[in-house]
């Protein structure tokens, strides 16, 4: 049993101090929300994530996980501080560090004996270095500490599950004896344990969510040509992703990626690499491809009507990032969403948990209780969010309400032929046999 404080109780904090409890340790965590913390104190929670809300309850009445909005009594007996609060993108892209800087002041002044500070957060390379600083100059009186980089992997819908299935524990410190405790902490979880240097974990972090957002761009411009050639870029992933080289994983053509990490995160290498005079040729290609495929199921529509959107009613089937969360972070249904309302075109959504998110973004979405009202005399529905219960549609049903039976797939969620049998004018992304190949 270790004394654990967790600074920061969005996703990322309020799984890893949940998680963290659940394998026996005691843990305060803390953020400066008030009305977060008050309502986590009745268990309820400021995010939806599958199998969170249980767990959250069990260890908060097993008495090892309580929360605070106080530093001191966070701080009070730990011998671990994870920071996991946001690191936003800044003006130019690059990764905001001011919450990271208010919570290491902060850490500086109220510790009481001697620390191991953990950087979750996602933060661009050189910051444990400069978090080290922040803490020493903010000291009233020099009291031993080390930095640990420990960078999240998880994914929001998942998050849960995956805390206790990582695929690895990257750690990096200058000081082997604080990365072996932290070592410690994670070996009921029985992952493979990589230790290394402060700046090589942050790049680890880096580097792999942009390899993911380069799979997802690569497949995403794999499926323009497929468009234009006929093929179908399902089957295309499906054929590339037994190769074990490639593996089968981000290889789903769509709408691009969205949400708190993927955008960001690429940004943040990129004006890193930028401002130390190097060139991310790959990394402007992926966002510029991203950018592209977010508009593509507008074009769509806009060359299924022979031009503008103005005036027609369109349909939103799910606002989410993606599924099984109500993040809105970056979702692709604020670029469709702006750009339709932007044209004169009137918006609908639906979403299963974000339409309350998505509403103080897109005030302009009229919001329905379900996906047959949304389907109600509009023009066309575009699917954004791959939401297993969308599988589950009357699709015929779906059919006859709608005005105009223009269905424009998004996620491929939906099979070309069966989608045309039953009278929908059906666009997919890539998929060769949508109705729009000459096949030639
Ligand atoms: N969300 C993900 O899927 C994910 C996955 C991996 C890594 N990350 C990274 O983890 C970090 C956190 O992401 P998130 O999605 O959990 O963010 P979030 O916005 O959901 O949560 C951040 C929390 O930090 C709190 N906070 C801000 N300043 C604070 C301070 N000074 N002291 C205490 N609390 C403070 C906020 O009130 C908020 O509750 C980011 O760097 C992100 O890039 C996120």
């Amino acid at each position: 049993m270790r004394n654990i404080c967790v600074i920061g109780v969005g996703y990322v904090g309020l799984v890893t101090g949940t998680a963290f409890a659940d394998l026996g340790n005691r843990v305060r965590a803390l953020d400066i929300n008030e009305e977060r913390i008050a309502n986590l104190k009745k268990a309820i929670l400021p995010i939806y994530e599958p199998g969170l809300g249980e767990l959250v309850e069990r260890n908060m009445k097993a008495g090892r996980l309580q929360f605070t909005t106080s530093y001191q009594e966070a701080l009070e007996d730990a011998e671990f501080a994870f920071i996991c609060v946001g690191t936003p993108e800044g003006v130019d892209g690059e990764a905001d560090l001011q919450y990271v800087r208010a919570a290491a002041e902060e850490i500086a002044r109220l510790m009481k004996k001697p620390l191991i500070i953990i950087n979750k957060s996602t933060v661009p390379v050189g910051t444990g270095d400069w978090v080290a600083n922040i803490v020493r100059e903010n000291q009233k009186e020099p009291i031993p500490f080390a930095v640990v980089s420990c960078p999240e992997f998880l994914r929001e819908g998942s998050a849960v599950s995956d805390f206790f299935n990582p695929d690895r524990t990257v750690l990096g410190s200058m000081d082997l004896e604080a990365a072996d405790r932290v070592a410690q902490l994670h070996l009921p979880l029985r992952a493979p344990i990589v230790v290394t240097d402060l700046r090589t974990a942050e790049m680890i972090k880096y580097a792999s969510n942009a390899f993911l957002a380069t799979k997802i761009s690569f497949i995403n411009e794999i499926s323009n040509i497929c468009e234009t050639l006929g093929a179908d870029v399902k089957e295309v992933a499906t054929g590339m992703g037994y190769d074990k080289r490639i593996g089968p994983h981000f290889l789903e053509a769509g709408v691009g990626y969205g949400g708190s990490c993927f955008p960001k995160d690429v940004k943040a290498l990129a004006y890193m690499a930028q401002v130390h005079g190097t060139h991310p040729q790959l990394l402007q290609a992926v966002m510029d491809i991203n950018d592209y495929q977010r508009r593509h199921v507008v074009r769509k529509l806009e060359e299924i009507w022979g031009g503008s959107v103005s005036g027609k009613t369109i349909g939103l089937l799910g606002l989410a990032f993606k599924q099984n969360t109500d993040d809105m972070r970056e979702a692709p249904s604020i670029t469709v969403g702006d750009y339709l309302n932007g044209r004169g075109a009137k918006v609908r959504g639906y979403d299963p948990v974000a339409m309350k998110n998505a509403g103080k973004i897109m005030p302009y979405v009229e919001m329905v209780d379900d996906p047959y009202l949304l389907a109600k005399d509009v023009d066309a529905l575009i699917v954004l969010t791959p939401w297993n219960e969308f599988k589950q549609l009357d699709m015929r049903k779906i059919k006859e309400l709608m005005k105009e039976p223009i269905l424009i797939d998004g996620r491929n969620l939906y099979e070309p032929d069966l989608m045309q049998n039953i009278g929908f004018t059906y666009r997919g992304i890539g998929r060769g046999y949508d109705g729009t190949k000459t096949n030639g």
